[in-house]
């Protein structure tokens, strides 16, 4: 295949390979403790803490000495004491104790990851630390998480065994809902919804309209709207390649457009690659209404995602019987997923073509 070609060529979504030189979210603000956790993000296995001040900390999850998991040995202090022979590491990432000998190895370090907790969220650099800016992480107040008047709340994280590429997707098109969610986000009526798509830089968004909705019981609850009642709701989606996506649900009174909305709900997820076919979907919820959001809320939202982790699993899993030649037939509502795909590829790309 000839470069012009080669560089206009869609990878197989089951296959998306993953940029590194990108922030990614690896975990939320309550997970990592004054304990070791264990997680694996773009395939490498990592090591979380926080110091004694509380200072988030991921290092690479392998001692350089005979390859043992750091996250199995002890926190002193603020470095990690190998469980195997004992060598430990601070929170710098450099060895600061052999215990069989006084001089330390200058070489002997483990590879620390850059980060920034934001709002509840803690981001990771995938890739060359020298590389790494804070301004590449998406703006938190845009997403509505900790904007004056919104409720956020982070809700769970999902893991899902497929590729990450299959999840934009999936929440790109949207028509999906009445299908495989039926009765719970729609009223029968996302699938056949007048769309928009708009590019704006390597972003996405698409704005599915449904003029008139009637609402049932599941979204009454859901959006705390009226039982019954007609509203003119848009179903957006932005997706901020590789590594967020955002769905919207705008409520507004039937024919009055430039009204502000009764009610906004703004659901911005982190989607992080754990490798080629793991998938982190670490979901919070803003809301433009106060709310203390219930187990019951949580649990309703957990079980409509568990439906799209077993569609993308099923689809992941027929793709690594037929392979990556397996043919897909577009149509015009996935052109927002097919560019999405194309940006993604493009930035692997354009890693692998620098080296
Ligand atoms: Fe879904």
């Amino acid at each position: 295949m000839d470069d012009a070609r080669r560089s206009n060529a869609l990878v197989c979504p089951a296959y998306q390979g993953y940029p590194r030189n990108q922030w990614y979210v690896v975990a939320f603000s309550n997970e990592v403790k004054r304990e070791l956790l264990q997680r694996r993000v773009l395939g490498d296995l990592m090591v979380l803490y926080r110091t004694e001040d509380g200072m988030p900390v991921a290092l690479a999850d392998r001692c350089p000495h005979r390859g043992m998991p750091l996250s199995k040995g002890t926190l002193i202090g603020d470095a990690i004491q190998c469980g195997y022979h004992g060598f430990t590491f601070g929170a710098t990432g450099g060895c600061v104790r052999v215990p069989s000998q006084d001089a330390i190895p200058s070489k002997m370090a483990v590879h620390k990851y850059p980060l920034v907790e934001k709002w509840q969220w803690i981001w990771a650099w995938m890739g060359d630390p020298a590389k790494a800016d804070p301004a590449m992480i998406p703006d938190h107040h845009e997403l509505g998480l900790g904007r004056a008047g919104y409720t956020a709340s982070a809700i769970f994280c999902m893991e899902i065994k497929a590729n990450y590429q299959l999840l934009h997707e999936n929440l790109l098109d949207t028509s999906h809902i009445q299908y495989l969610h039926p009765g719970q986000l729609d009223n029968d009526n996302a699938g056949e919804a007048t769309f928009k798509t708009e590019y704006l830089d390597d972003r996405i968004r698409i704005v599915r309209e449904m003029p008139n909705t009637l609402l049932n019981a599941a979204m009454a609850r859901l959006f705390k709207l009226p039982e019954g009642s007609l509203i003119d709701r848009d179903l957006v989606t932005e997706t901020y390649p590789p590594n967020l996506s955002v769905v919207q649900n705008v409520f507004r009174e039937p024919g009055r457009p430039n009204d502000p909305p009764k009610v906004h709900v703004i659901v911005p997820m982190a989607i992080t690659p754990g490798g080629p076919r793991l998938t982190y979907q670490f979901t919070t919820v803003a809301t433009s209404y106060p709310e203390q959001r219930t187990k019951q809320q949580n649990d309703h939202v957990w079980n409509v995602f568990t439906q799209d982790r077993d569609a993308l699993e099923a689809i992941q899993q027929g793709f690594d019987e037929l392979g990556p030649d397996a043919p897909e037939f577009s149509v015009k509502a996935d052109q927002a997923a097919l560019r999405c795909r194309q940006i993604i590829t493009d930035m692997v790309r354009r890693e692998e073509a620098r080296g």
